[in-house]
């Protein structure tokens, strides 16, 4: 991760990134536990889905969105989107003077320290191809057993908000029921829409079972900001920008479910 740090950033705004609404599943969290901080949150509706997509377009994405924010004079950026952090982040990272937070790197300490021996993932086809999930697990704990499923169609059912149709039920029941096979003891919800098809997934397991790791990947953030003192130490609620690529009003309707965005976000 980079770590050249600006004098004076404690107000910077930190950047947020996903190709859709997912990254608010992390947003969300974070705005939760550091009100004080002004964000800038960057939906790549053009995009998406980027699980579907090469390596090359996927760095390009990232790429375009990292100057945008370069543009915006942030502090650090919260790469909360499992498919660029899989695939794009070791080819950008060292490219920029902000602080950079990839969700799968971040977070892959403590899934590693869970007390269980089998682990599932859920994730985009982009995620899985990759093998970071097993990579950065390993890394602290090469014994645990990790049984991956690529799930495509979930994000579409994510942005488009058809969560109770026949198709969508079938297609979430099936990428379920074949990663059960394996019995895992826990499944990551390793793609940051897939906590929004919580209700879904609820109707076929206890939702024990399902981790989103989004609390955790807020909490390592705020720890990081607060160590290299750059937290924003106002007592004032930060500023909050929403900016997408396509589709303003879709985004808005569409990421409610986890977090209402008052003004209109803007198109790029
Ligand atoms: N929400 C993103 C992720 O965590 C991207 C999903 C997509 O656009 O395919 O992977």
């Amino acid at each position: 991760m980079s770590t050249l740090i600006l004098k004076n950033s404690r107000e910077l705004p930190v950047g947020f990134c996903d190709s859709g609404v997912g990254g608010l599943s992390v947003f969300a969290k974070f705005k939760n536990i550091m009100p004080a901080e002004n964000t800038i949150y960057y939906g790549d509706l053009k995009n998406v889905p980027y699980g579907s997509k090469s390596k090359s377009e996927i760095i390009g994405f990232l790429k375009n969105i990292l100057d945008f924010f370069k543009s915006k004079n942030v502090k650090a950026v919260v790469l909360a989107c499992n498919t660029t952090s899989a695939v794009a982040y070791d080819e950008i990272k060292d490219n920029y003077d902000f602080q950079i937070y990839p969700i799968i790197q971040s977070s892959a300490k403590i899934l590693a320290e869970l007390n269980i021996k089998k682990l599932g993932v859920f994730a985009t086809t982009a995620t899985i191809k990759s093998g970071a999930y097993e990579k950065e697990i390993k890394k602290y704990n090469p014994d645990m057993q990790i049984y991956t499923k690529a799930c495509p169609g979930w994000v579409e059912i994510v942005e488009n908000k058809t969560f109770n149709t026949k198709e969508s039920i079938e297609l979430v029941a099936k990428y379920f029921n074949e990663i059960m096979e394996y019995k895992p003891e826990k499944i990551v919800l390793g793609c940051t829409h897939y906590p929004f098809l919580t209700g879904m997934l609820s109707k076929l397991s206890d939702s024990s079972i399902f981790i989103d790791p989004a609390a955790f990947f807020a909490d390592f953030i705020k720890k990081d900001l607060i160590n290299k003192n750059i937290n924003n130490l106002s007592k004032k609620i930060g500023n909050e920008e929403f900016y997408v690529s396509a589709n303003p009003q879709q985004f808005k309707v569409s990421g409610e479910l986890f977090y209402s965005i008052k003004n209109n976000p803007v198109l790029l």
